[in-house]
């Protein structure tokens, strides 16, 4: 499956992690995100993965900013994109069955590795 993950500059450690945890399952990544951590606006990063989203049924995405809910605000914009915020294993596991999420939203200032 092809993941797509993006961040803002809140996001580079979280996202660096993420991308390294995927590629090791054997995923294939697209990381459309900040990677210098100087401040960007979180709209202009997650829109193009969103679109992404919106035009592929097939791929998921992760996005991640400060709060998670920036970059889901932005996602859930686009039609057929179902971004949810997730901090834990069981919500991630939930918005999947029960939301049909293809965005996992992350808060990476709220989360410990
Ligand atoms: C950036 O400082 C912060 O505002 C952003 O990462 C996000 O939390 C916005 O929703």
């Amino acid at each position: 499956m092809n993941i797509l993950i993006s961040n803002d500059h809140a996001g580079v450690e979280l996202k660096n992690a993420v991308n390294s945890f995927l590629k090791k399952k054997g995923y294939v990544v697209e990381n459309l995100g900040d990677n210098s951590g100087e401040s960007v606006d979180y709209p202009d990063i997650i829109h193009p993965l969103a679109k992404e989203i919106s035009n592929n049924k097939n791929k998921k995405g992760i996005i991640m900013c400060g709060t998670g809910n920036g970059v889901s605000m932005v996602a859930n914009k686009y039609k057929g994109v179902r971004a949810g915020l997730c901090w834990s294993k069981e919500i991630a596991e939930l918005i999947r069955k029960h939301n049909d999420a293809n965005i996992l939203s992350l808060p990476a200032r709220f989360l410990s590795s």
